[in-house]
């Protein structure tokens, strides 16, 4: 997405369910596959294939749901730890959901990106990313962003190291770098900041997601197993965030 204009943080133009203003964007932190797999003495990557069957119901109730935005961490820097068979297995099953999610993303008129550092990825998989991204780069619906090696540390140096590039080149003066500044060299730098972070699998903990995005976000941390995760949770979730009084560091009452 490197040519794409900076997100104009315009309010969504699809309304939320009536009665509760909802979050715009929602990002997922999607734990807790291999122990659903485990309680049920299957292999990890059984757990994987149910969390990936999740991800449809998931995008599909975002428009009611008033979600413009919604991103998914499917795959950080750190999970090349993993087995191999483990690694393989989730790199085979990146593979075939885009392929077999291709046409039904783009009829439910969903817009697809992929966030995370590519240079590591097999390249039959870097071109269906691709392929991905430019046959649903005219939907509008909802935004899904799919962070696929993914990491926030990762992504923060890589693009420091753009940046400096661009200050090396005379293109960008240092006194010019601020707030404003160093998110448009970040993956995201089309994305408005996550309003909600929801975790799943009871672990209370950021892993390395969207750590300059999120320095605001609301946060849930649930119990669910990423498996088990329904649509009916996410609304609950919805309904929550609209109880809560963001601040931003103001005074509001
Ligand atoms: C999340 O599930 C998916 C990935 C990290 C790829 P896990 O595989 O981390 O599942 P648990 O945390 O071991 O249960
Ligand atoms: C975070 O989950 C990454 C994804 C969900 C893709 P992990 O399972 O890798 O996180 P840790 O190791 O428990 O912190
Ligand atoms: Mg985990």
């Amino acid at each position: 997405m490197p040519n794409e204009p900076a997100h104009d943080l315009s309010p969504s133009q699809e309304t939320a369910v009536p009665g509760f203003a909802g979050p715009g964007h929602v990002a997922i932190i999607m734990d807790g596959n291999g122990r659903w797999a485990k309680a049920r003495g299957r292999p990890r990557l059984f757990g994987h294939h149910a969390g990936a069957q999740r991800v449809r119901e998931v995008v599909e109730c975002c428009p009611r749901l008033g979600i413009k935005y919604l991103t998914i961490f499917a795959f950080s820097t750190e999970n090349w730890k993993r087995t191999q068979v483990e690694v393989a297995g989730l790199m085979s099953l990146f593979r075939r959901y885009i392929a077999k999610e291709l046409r039904e993303l783009d009829a439910e008129q969903v817009r697809v990106r992929f966030i995370g550092d590519r240079v590591r990825l097999d390249q039959k998989l870097v071109k269906l990313m691709d392929e991905m991204e430019e046959v649903t780069r005219n939907n509008d619906r909802v935004h899904l962003t799919i962070a696929l090696n993914y990491g926030a540390r990762d992504e923060v140096a890589r693009a420091t190291r753009r940046l400096a590039q661009d200050v090396a080149d005379g293109v960008l003066l240092p006194e010019h770098v601020d707030e404003e500044t160093l998110p448009r060299y970040l993956d995201t730098r089309v994305l408005p900041d996550p309003d909600l972070v929801i975790r799943t699998s009871g672990e209370a903990r950021i892993s390395n997601f969207l750590l300059w995005q999120s320095a605001y976000s609301e946060y849930e941390f649930i119990d669910t197993l990423w498996p088990d995760f329904t649509a009916a949770e996410l609304e609950r979730l919805c309904r929550s965030y609209g109880a809560r009084d963001r601040r931003f560091g103001a005074v509001t009452t």
